[in-house]
């Protein structure tokens, strides 16, 4: 900028008058640098977004000891909290928030435009992270549905909402839970979106569940070739059930408040169960599935799901069996036979999640935190994440480590430009 600025100087005598306003359009760039330095969200100054870090990203992934050593020192010191009154803010701007925000630069490639997908979000604080998370993996072809917790903060709410006024393919679940740990209703709250999902105009291909603390490890064009080699299948994770997890679903559970941490949870009885309906053989697995839409469409209007699912009601954890055994019944789509070897965790791609027992046996240790056993992930595992295979990984907090997240979003941008440029591109004008 300065030597542009002395250049213009040395023709000063023939054009003082566009000499100036060149000046003053260069003093007002600078201006402006030094703003969106200082302030990160440039503009307008009055409305925040969430707070951005000053880190090398790339130097992050290169693992370089210097500045993931400042991502500890920031980590320990320097963690700004992002407000959900913030994104309430944001978002009563539409025009300003889809700006900002770069959802109107989202380009579509004809490999993405004819691969829709939909996502099911269950979620219930940190209204910025819902909104990284649906930027971060945004395409305005696929179909968002937010489902909120019916005892989530006001703030919260009115934020998911913004969200959905502003986004014209993200919407909220009409039907919503007040989802307890543990329960049948974290279940029903992705039921809901699904059964919402399927009647949207979006002919979306696959649906993928997430919640507040997921993140992607795979931009959208890279889910989408990694979903169409799928070919029909589903994908989650479905195994035989351990003695300890049976007893799960052989006993009756009432929910009681029976926990300072979770105000309620599905308390095991004395009384056993009767056997699952239809001769079902029970099958464990997790909450997170990948499900062709053909897959979705047969178990809505089938009474043996119904009957499955009224089955669960007084189970622990039954989102954790579901899926695990539906995707094993005879004849639905995208079967996997009830002789096929267990799926495990570390083999369907839903979800990878670090357990601290299983680490430096299977993985290399947490840099972030542990709670109840399981890793919140920090910077020094970005590489790790992006390179073992999973699309998704669980959890990631920012008030555990900001720049992890950060840094992810970074990259997946990086990689969706890298990946489309090999295709046709469909940008918005202007
Ligand atoms: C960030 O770090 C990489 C090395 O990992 C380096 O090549 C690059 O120049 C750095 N960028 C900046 C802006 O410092
Ligand atoms: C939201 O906007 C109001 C009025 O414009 C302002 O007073 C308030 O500080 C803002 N809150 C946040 C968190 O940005
Ligand atoms: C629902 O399940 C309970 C026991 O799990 C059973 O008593 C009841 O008959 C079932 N209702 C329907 C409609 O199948």
């Amino acid at each position: 900028m300065n030597t542009r600025c002395s250049l213009l100087r040395l023709r000063r005598k023939q054009f003082i008058p566009s000499l100036l306003s060149l000046l003053s359009i260069c003093v007002l760039l600078l201006i402006y640098t030094k703003y969106s330095y200082i302030n990160n969200s440039f503009f307008p100054p009055d409305i925040q977004t969430f707070h951005r870090y000053n880190i090398n990203c790339s130097a992050i992934y290169d693992m370089d000891p210097v500045e993931v050593g400042k991502s500890l020192i920031i980590r320990t010191k320097n963690v700004v909290e992002d407000r959900d009154e913030s994104l309430v803010n944001f978002t009563s701007h539409c025009s300003t928030f889809l700006q900002f925000r770069g959802y109107n630069d989202v380009c579509v490639s004809e490999e993405e435009r004819d691969f829709p997908l939909a996502y099911s979000l269950v979620v219930h604080k940190s209204a910025w992270m819902v909104e990284r998370l649906i930027r971060v993996l945004y395409s305005p072809t696929n179909i968002y549905c937010i489902h909120y917790d019916q005892k989530s903060s006001a703030h919260f709410i009115s934020a998911m909402e913004g969200l959905a006024r502003c986004l014209p393919n993200v919407f909220i679940a009409s039907k919503r839970e007040s989802v307890f740990y543990a329960s049948i209703s974290r279940l029903k709250a992705d039921l809901n979106c699904l059964s919402d999902l399927l009647g949207s105009e979006v002919k979306w291909k696959y649906v993928i569940n997430l919640c507040g603390q997921d993140f992607p490890l795979r931009s959208n064009i890279e889910l989408v070739s990694e979903l169409k080699r799928l070919n029909g299948a589903n994908m989650l994770e479905t195994s035989r059930p351990s003695q300890s997890k049976k007893q799960r679903f052989t006993f009756h559970h009432e929910l009681r408040d029976a926990s300072f941490e979770y105000q309620k949870l599905p308390v095991k009885t004395h009384q056993t169960k009767s056997p699952p309906p239809h001769g079902m053989e029970v099958f464990s697995g997790n909450a997170y599935f990948v499900l062709s839409r053909e897959f979705v469409v047969h178990f809505e209007s089938s009474a043996v799901v119904k009957d499955f699912l009224n089955w669960s009601e007084d189970t622990y954890s039954p989102d954790e069996h579901f899926w695990a055994t539906l995707v094993r019944l005879p004849g639905v789509p995208g079967e996997v036979s009830r002789s096929q070897p267990d799926i495990t965790d570390l083999m369907s791609k839903t979800r990878l999640v670090k357990w601290q027992y299983l680490e430096e046996k299977l993985y290399p240790p947490c840099t972030g935190q542990h709670v109840r056993s399981v890793c919140i992930f920090g910077a020094a595992e970005m590489r790790w994440l992006l390179n073992y295979g999973h699309w998704f990984a669980n959890k990631f907090d920012p008030k555990v480590d900001p720049i992890l997240i950060q840094c992810l979003e970074e990259k997946l941008q990086e990689k969706q430009k890298l990946f489309q440029l090999h295709g046709s591109l469909n940008c918005p004008k202007g």
